[in-house]
């Protein structure tokens, strides 16, 4: 009741539709509208004095806003347009060309970092995909076997996309770091619905953006970087934010900072870091652990309504091992999915998984229960019909 008397009312979409797709896109924010402005001011009266006067560090300065959600540390995050650039930022870093080349990864790795890391293999990495038959847990046996002393990379999330399952990550470190692998957790899925301890876990990274739990927005993502590793590695993807004197404008190779600018290149993304603000403040002030208290409740009461109706379900049911998300493979589940949209019932479909139906510190729990009857009852009507010819073509 809590939450809701004092958040709901900040995120204006949740009056007109019934909320459940916080994994994909969470809720705008009210402030985002004053937030934007605040960015066109700056432009629009400041000019390019806005650069000295707040711009230029923006990148690194509003990764403390992540830190304390992730259990990182204020400085120790730089901010970048996709979690699919940082992955390539990370893998600048190191030499494929060597006897240690090889990526580990999950079939259910999120398919952009599945691609990136493909095309590696022109620079010389190995690619081993551990399968994941049932499409909700990794098997760990086996993707802890393939991480051995030819294994520079491991990405994995830290929650699965498809099914909300949350990886054994500190086992997955603790082999790697045995046999000399880097870490790279994608705390996409995890971020802002489970508490997380990034230092405390001692990856070597960390990536994820904001756009989904934490209510940011589009074009931001966050890396961290371990404190030891920082002024070690050296990306090749680099650019003159990260230079030790950008305004010097000296010529040839760059001077690196050892700081986390050290992992910035270009011009950065100042709209969209504008706009990530008021979401990341709110997190901030309901603190993970009421969050993933509600989203407990919310899904295990998800999981009963949808099993209760025949229907299967595709996110684990023991609570230790599943997030935010609850994926159900109702009958005609993308037919339902788009009979659920047209009645503003927000929720996504994904092959092998189904309608996937993510409540969020927002939502009343009622809305859990009327997004299941109205799946019902489009079955039941057989109201999903009309829209059985557009699945076919899609
Ligand atoms: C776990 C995970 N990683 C990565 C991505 C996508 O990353 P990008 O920011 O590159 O679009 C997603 C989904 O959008 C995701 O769920």
């Amino acid at each position: 009741m809590d939450l809701l008397s004092k958040w709901r009312g900040e995120f204006p979409i949740l009056d007109r539709t019934t909320y459940m797709i916080s994994n994909s896109l969470g809720a705008m924010p009210r402030g985002v509208y004053e937030g934007l402005r605040s960015y066109a001011d700056s432009w629009g009266e400041r000019g390019v004095r806005a650069w000295e006067e707040g711009w230029w560090d923006m990148a690194v300065r509003i990764g403390d806003k992540i830190a304390p959600l992730i259990g990182a540390g204020p400085g120790e995050i730089s901010l970048h347009q996709n979690v699919t650039l940082t992955q390539a930022v990370i893998s600048s870093c190191f030499d494929f060309r060597g006897p240690r080349n090889k990526i580990v990864m999950v079939e259910l790795e999120f398919p952009s970092i599945q691609y990136f890391y493909h095309e590696q293999r022109r620079l010389g990495a190995r690619v081993e995909v551990i399968p994941t038959p049932d499409h909700i847990r990794i098997d760990l046996d086996k993707l802890l076997a393939a991480i051995d002393e030819t294994t520079l990379l491991v990405p994995i999330s830290q929650v699965l996309f498809r099914s909300s399952y949350i990886v054994d990550a500190r086992a997955i470190v603790e082999r790697a770091h045995r046999v000399g692998a880097h870490v790279i957790l994608d705390v996409f899925q995890a971020a802002g619905t489970i508490p997380l301890n990034v230092r405390g876990l001692g990856v070597d990274f960390a990536v994820g953006g904001v756009l989904k739990w934490l209510c940011g927005g589009p074009g931001v993502a966050y890396l961290y970087v371990r404190e030891d590793l920082r002024s070690k590695l050296r990306p090749a993807l680099t650019g003159w934010m990260a230079h030790r004197n950008p305004f010097a404008f000296e010529t040839g190779a760059i001077d690196p900072r050892n700081d986390s600018f050290r992992y910035l290149n270009g011009t950065p993304h100042i709209p969209a870091l504008y706009a990530c603000q008021p979401g990341l403040e709110i997190l901030n002030k309901i603190g993970i652990v009421a969050i993933r208290e509600k989203s407990v409740r919310m899904t295990a009461g998800l999981i009963e309504g949808a099993r209760s109706r025949g229907w299967r379900v595709n996110t684990p049911e023991n609570p230790v091992e599943r997030a935010g998300t609850v994926s159900v493979e109702c009958p005609h589940a993308n037919e339902v999915c788009r009979e659920l949209l047209a009645r503003d019932i927000l929720v996504d479909y994904r092959p092998k998984a189904g309608v996937r139906v993510s409540p969020h510190f927002y939502n009343r729990e009622d809305e859990c229960d009327f997004t299941l009857a109205q799946m019902e009852e489009i079955l039941k009507t057989g109201a999903w019909e009309k829209h059985a010819a557009a699945v076919t073509h899609a």
